[in-house]
């Protein structure tokens, strides 16, 4: 292991042992749905969007105690997403994060409840979780996840993906679509990072969205390549899923060549987004370096 993979293992440990500690109780009647919500929280995924919520504070010298909250209620919602984006009635896989899907486990209603109540946690662990003193951060953040998870948002581009579903993808509406349905999320990370240290410069939170916004579209594309060209063993999801869906990719449309350079180029662009932070830039650079290399 490197110190890149020593400091990210570390953070993966302090952002799933504060998950854990925001789940509620399953000790009571909802039990089965405390129990549906846990299966998929505390099922691993690559904590991509706490830990740049993490890294954003920490470049500009925030503490991680008091992002912590939303850097969690940030992986609550994306989980929210995926248990909902397997669903028969969205993408219909029956794998995720190494396991079988939430429906799959627990039902299909079962599942739409405890993506519910992982949404509506989120908000809670905001509210509850950050520092009351510093209410306007807090209240930032809040809106701004709300702002990217929703119809302008995350969701707003889960619209147009199923939407999308047989048709010949055209290039604008798939940048539109990917940097919805992944992008917004991603920069919510980057953005909640520097809210919640304090950053107030609008030079630095317009850099922050840009690098957010061009890993987003990095991170989808790469996706979409790994859905052809790796195994569902080394995924934890099921490959060929796009094919099988007819979903429009950037890899249907352009193949994976092309992708892989407009990967490159897209994260090119982030790095140069870090230029005006002061702080240790070197972590963010790692990131967005090992995301678009990334196998799965
Ligand atoms: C999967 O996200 C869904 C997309 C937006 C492409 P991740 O690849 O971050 O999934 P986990 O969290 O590691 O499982
Ligand atoms: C998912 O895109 C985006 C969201 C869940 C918001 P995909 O449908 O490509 O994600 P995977 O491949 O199922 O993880
Ligand atoms: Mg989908
Ligand atoms: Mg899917
Ligand atoms: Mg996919």
């Amino acid at each position: 292991m490197d110190s890149n993979d020593m400091r990210n293992a570390k953070d993966i440990k302090l952002i799933e042992s504060a998950l854990e500690g925001f789940l509620p109780d399953g000790g009571c009647l909802e039990k089965n749905l405390v129990d549906a919500m846990r299966y998929s929280l505390m099922a691993g995924g690559k904590r991509i969007r706490p830990r740049l919520a993490l890294e954003f504070s920490r470049i500009n010298g925030g503490a991680d105690g008091e992002i912590m909250p939303a850097a969690c209620a940030l992986e609550m919602i994306h989980t929210y997403s995926l248990i909902h984006d397997d669903l028969p009635c969205m993408d219909d896989d029956d794998m995720r994060r190494g396991r079988p899907s939430n429906h799959k486990q627990f039902g299909e209603a079962t599942a739409l409840l405890a993506g519910d109540a992982l949404l509506t946690l989120a908000f809670k662990t905001i509210f509850s979780g950050m520092n009351a003193q510093n209410a306007v951060r807090r209240a930032k953040c809040a809106e701004i996840l709300a702002e990217y998870s929703g119809a302008r948002g995350m969701i707003g581009g889960q619209i147009i993906d199923l939407e999308s579903e047989g048709r010949k993808p055209e290039l604008e509406r798939l940048e539109i679509m990917d940097k919805k349905k992944t992008g917004c999320l991603i920069k919510a990370g980057c953005l909640m990072g520097c809210i919640g240290a304090g950053v107030c410069d609008g030079k630095k939170l317009d850099a922050a969205e840009s690098y957010g916004e061009c890993i987003g579209l990095a991170f989808q594309i790469v996706d979409d390549i790994l859905d052809v060209t790796s195994t569902t063993d080394e995924l934890g999801k099921p490959v060929g899923s796009d094919e099988t869906q007819k979903k429009a990719t950037y890899v249907s449309l352009l193949g994976t060549d092309k992708c892989r350079e407009l990967v490159s180029e897209m994260t090119e662009r982030a790095l140069s987004c870090l230029d005006v932070f002061d702080g240790d830039r070197e972590p963010l650079r790692e990131l967005a370096l090992s995301l678009a290399m990334r196998s799965k």
